[in-house]
């Protein structure tokens, strides 16, 4: 295991490029499973990361063969029969739940290991079963695996507002179904997310017929088939946002290169109201940070609202407000793994039911702490960036998950951040800093 070191109190400088989305590219190489024998999708910007590979043992088991060439990925049906995915790839992936959609549209069955909980909350998939269900697929539980038969599928109307809002990945397994079913499906209460968007204009570069791209109503017409495409993946929102938090609280001026700033209108504004400055055009921001924030309350929503998983990442800019900020959260209710770890950096936070109250302090300290989750992690890392003295993030696998080389991109900027393994007998190696 690896564990980061950061020396705190750098100031980062210069021009950083964003990767494409994992959250974009996850979905569209699933939706490889919806093309014919022989047919391939090939994809631009897609990232190198751990989920991204994962997703590609998946599909391999699934009779498609994924190549990558630096950051193309092709992926070609040579076998549009198997329809399994199996417990011990999918227990390490929740995302691996965006291959049920495509199996059941263009197989007409599906046996998806159901994911478990994990540690940013419950999250069940009752809203894709029932999406499913609503096109007339009989789908059940068994043994641990959701059982899908889709000899009966037909586009319908299909509701899919739950108690916390449209499900993303929900979404797009009922997009992915109805693009391959009869007649005409009405997805009303869809999630917005751009990476929903995404999927939704590559499945009509295949094409299929979705009309309301964007919108929370989306109409489908279903088609007999779909054809390989070649597509680019969208730059990563989250990623770009993160490297915003980090020369926020760095005192920086950055430039975020190869980004999309109307994807990212909620997290602009919360630094607007930080007042921390920043520019953008078409594909860039800049930041110019002096170092002082104004307090914040702000509260998670589903897209274009604040996105949950730039919310640990927030949290951290607001650790050092000149006021109490509030972060309410209302996607993922119990994602406040990152407060007992921020506190130990000196960050003074109190959880209260959804809510954490963040007194600002002047100045964060150096500590050990213990990566949780991915986005989590991001805080702490943007968290140390700013502390005084050196910061130990173990557990770093959980980063690696998400941001490509992001130890080595930050040095760029000017920041001192070690990758360092962490051997079972507990002395450290150091790779690079
Ligand atoms: N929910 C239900 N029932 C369902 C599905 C979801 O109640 O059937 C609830 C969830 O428990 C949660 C809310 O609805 O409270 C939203 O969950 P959603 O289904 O939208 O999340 P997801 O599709 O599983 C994606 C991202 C997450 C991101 C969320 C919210 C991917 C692969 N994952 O997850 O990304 O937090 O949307 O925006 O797209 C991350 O990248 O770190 C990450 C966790």
């Amino acid at each position: 295991m690896d564990k980061f070191v950061i020396e705190g109190g750098r100031q980062l400088q210069g021009a950083i490029q964003v990767n494409g989305a994992k959250n974009a590219a996850l979905p569209m190489m699933a939706a490889s499973l919806l093309l014919e024998q022989g047919d391939r999708l090939v994809l631009r910007n897609v990232p190198n990361l751990v989920d991204i590979r994962t997703m590609g043992t998946l599909l391999g088991k699934l009779g498609v063969r994924v190549t990558r060439n630096r950051d193309v990925m092709t992926m070609h049906v040579t076998d549009d029969t198997p329809v399994i995915a199996p417990y011990e790839i999918v227990k390490k992936m929740r995302a691996s739940i965006c291959v049920l959609g495509p199996l059941v549209g263009r197989r007409r069955a599906a046996k998806v290991s159901q994911p478990g909980g994990c540690v940013i909350g419950v999250r069940p998939v009752d809203l894709h079963v029932r999406g499913l269900a609503d096109l007339g697929v009989e789908i059940a539980m068994k043994r641990g695996y959701l059982e899908a038969d889709a000899s009966n599928l037909k586009g319908r109307t299909v509701y899919l507002g739950g108690a916390y809002g449209p499900s993303v990945t929900g979404t797009q397994n009922v997009l992915m179904a109805a693009v391959l079913a009869e007649g005409t499906t009405l997805i009303e209460c869809a999630a917005c997310e751009p990476e929903v968007q995404a999927l939704a204009e590559l499945l009509n570069g295949m094409g299929a017929r979705i009309e309301g791209i964007g919108s929370p109503r989306l109409t489908v017409q279903g088609v007999s088939h779909l054809h390989g495409t070649k597509a680019a993946v969208i730059p990563d929102r989250i990623e770009a946002a993160t490297f915003m938090a980090a020369a926020a609280v760095t005192r920086g001026n950055v430039r975020i290169n190869k980004c999309r700033p109307d994807h990212m209108i909620a997290p602009l504004e919360s630094f607007r109201m930080a007042g921390i400055e920043t520019e953008s055009g078409e594909d860039w921001i800049d930041v110019h940070s002096t170092g002082s924030f104004k307090p914040v309350d702000i509260t998670t929503l589903p897209y274009p609202g604040f996105p949950t998983d730039f919310q640990a990442q927030f949290m951290a800019v607001m650790s050092l407000g000149s006021g109490i900020s509030v972060i309410t959260e209302k996607i993922y209710p119990d994602r406040f793994m990152h407060v007992p770890e921020l506190t130990r950096m000196g960050a003074k936070i109190r959880k209260e039911g959804t809510c954490a109250i963040i007194a600002g302090v002047d100045q964060l300290t150096g500590a050990e702490v213990m990566a949780s989750d991915l986005r989590a992690s991001a805080g702490l890392v943007v968290a140390g960036m700013a502390a005084e003295g050196f910061t130990e993030i173990h557990r770093v696998y959980h980063i690696d998950r998400g941001y490509q080389n992001l130890e080595r991109r930050l040095c760029d900027l000017g920041a001192r951040v070690s990758r360092v393994s962490e051997k079972k007998d507990n002395t450290y190696i150091r790779e690079a800093v």
